[in-house]
């Protein structure tokens, strides 16, 4: 698997929106379009920042796992819109948008088909933001709610090309 190759494309296309998929007793999917890529404990780690209120973090807090749908990017705009305004507490996101499910090789969370990259992750270490650390300016910014994000660091097991 060769990361290096996809770095361009990851870094890119998540700033245009991405799937990320958890399962838990359903398969959900939000958008995200923040998140880092890079090395860490010596394996190649995708970073996802989720915030306390999303039913994602149920999920992922239960099951350790998630895949990353990274579209081409003007592809699938409004799933992205409506993945990204509606919560899986209220709606079928699935069926709603009548989106493809395709299996993982690697884990047990499948992944959104759309033309473009997937990315299986298994998740190493969370860590929720503490907002003591957090400069005025982005506290200030994006957490006048103080609904924090939680850093999900996790181990890239295999990407596939879509
Ligand atoms: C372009 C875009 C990017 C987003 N990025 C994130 C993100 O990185 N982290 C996050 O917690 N929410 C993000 N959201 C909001 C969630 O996708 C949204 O709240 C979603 O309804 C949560 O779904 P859930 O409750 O089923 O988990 C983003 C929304 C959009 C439209």
């Amino acid at each position: 698997m060769e990361i290096s190759k996809y770095m361009n494309q990851i870094y890119e296309n998540l700033s245009k929106g991405a799937f990320l998929t958890t399962k838990d007793e359903k398969v959900n999917t939000m958008t995200v379009s923040w998140g880092l890529i890079g090395i860490e404990w010596g394996t190649p780690v995708m970073t996802v920042m989720v915030r306390e209120s999303r039913f994602t973090k149920d999920a992922l807090d239960k099951n350790n796992e998630f895949t990353l749908t990274l579209p081409i990017p003007g592809e699938m705009a409004e799933e992205l819109g409506f993945c990204g305004s509606k919560s899986g507490r209220d709606f079928d996101k699935i069926a709603e948008c009548n989106l493809s499910l395709v299996n993982s090789d690697f884990i047990d969370t499948p992944i959104v088909y759309a033309k473009g990259l997937a990315l299986e992750c298994k998740v190493l270490y969370k860590e929720e933001i503490n907002s003591a650390n957090m400069c005025c300016a982005v506290k200030n910014k994006w957490y006048a709610s103080n609904d924090f994000h939680t850093y999900y660091h996790a181990q890239i097991v295999n990407i596939k090309e879509l």
